[in-house]
């Protein structure tokens, strides 16, 4: 660990990030001139700025050429919400300090039927390894769905999906299952108070969805939605639940950040935590699934329904 490099680094970031250059390499090559005329930037540290993001992999460099790295050009098409959403999360972390009122859950929520989309590319192949480990069902039920991704990756061709989500966003799940060999229903409503259909699914998957709760939230909506399994049946729980290396415990704790500015009744919760929960809904068999690469720190717990 180099504070002093550490520092260095956090602010050629932040600023290349909230000024607009990275906007501006995002939107196509050209020279530090070129850049810093189309970001309104002065010519000269944003070459050096450049060449520090060159050095990070951000940026890549041809002659007096600059371009955008393939990993920011990852980030810039695969980020929900995209840049300008990072930009306003990570924007508000002064004010978060200073104590100030953060935008309230409802206003967050309501960013949803736009983000979900965006999610689910994100997770790219990860929701079908999953299915792979964990076998797939002829009837599951996606709770907090979005857009499906996992719940349509555990569903076999010919079964039976049932997405619940906020009615604005249940849309965005029709939309992407509009071509998949699957049947959808929709439970449009509060998962915390809609009714539950007992005793069904062969897979009940809760993905990314607890962290927006606090401890006894979440446990009570994982118990709630246990119920809905037949005897036999999985729990499915995808969340920021990897760690283990100094590099997945980074990310665990900067996601971890990036929630609270958003959430910030929300939490990361500890594997161990969510196992209890688990546990404490009847579920047997608790083991872990490695996600391997995944964004986010992502990992998966998977518990049996007693039969
Ligand atoms: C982070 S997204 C995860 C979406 C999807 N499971 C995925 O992993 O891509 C959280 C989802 O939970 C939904 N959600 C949040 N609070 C909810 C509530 N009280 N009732 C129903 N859905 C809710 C949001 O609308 C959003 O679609």
């Amino acid at each position: 660990v180099n504070p002093g490099l550490l520092l260095g680094v956090s602010a050629l970031v932040h600023e290349a990030h909230t000024s607009g250059l990275l906007s501006a390499l995002l939107a196509g090559p050209g020279s530090a001139a070129q850049l810093a005329a189309r970001a309104g930037l002065t010519p000269g540290p944003v070459g050096l700025v450049l060449s520090g993001l060159v050095a990070l992999e951000l940026a890549a460099e041809d002659g007096e050429v600059f371009c955008a790295s393939p990993a920011l050009k990852t980030f810039g098409d695969q980020t929900p919400g995209g840049a300008a959403l990072q930009r306003e999360v990570w924007g508000s972390l002064g004010a978060a300090l200073r104590g100030d009122p953060a935008a309230s859950w409802e206003d967050r929520v309501a960013r949803y039927p736009g983000v979900v989309a965006g999610l689910g590319a994100l997770w790219g192949e990860v929701p079908h390894r999953l299915a792979e480990w964990v076998g797939g069902g002829e009837v599951v039920v996606d709770v907090g769905c979005g857009s499906g991704p996992w719940g349509r990756a555990l569903t076999r061709p010919g079964g039976r999906l049932v997405g619940v989500d906020l009615p604005p966003v249940l849309q965005r799940l029709q939309e992407a299952a509009a071509t998949s060999p699957i049947r959808v229903e929709l439970i449009g409503g509060d998962m915390h108070a809609v009714e539950v259909p007992v005793g069904q699914a062969d897979r009940v998957v809760i993905a990314n969805v607890l962290r927006l709760e606090p401890p006894d939230r979440a446990a009570a909506l994982l118990a709630r939605w246990a119920r809905a399994l037949r005897p036999g049946g999985r729990l499915v729980v995808v969340d920021a639940l990897a760690g283990g290396t100094p590099e997945a415990e980074l990310d665990r704790r900067i996601y971890a950040l990036h929630l609270g500015l958003r959430f910030p009744n929300g939490r990361v919760h500890p594997p161990a935590e969510v196992e209890a929960w688990m546990a404490a809904a009847g579920l047997r068999e608790i083991g872990s699934v490695s996600l391997g690469a995944a964004p986010g720190a992502l990992g998966a717990l998977v518990g049996v329904a007693p039969c």
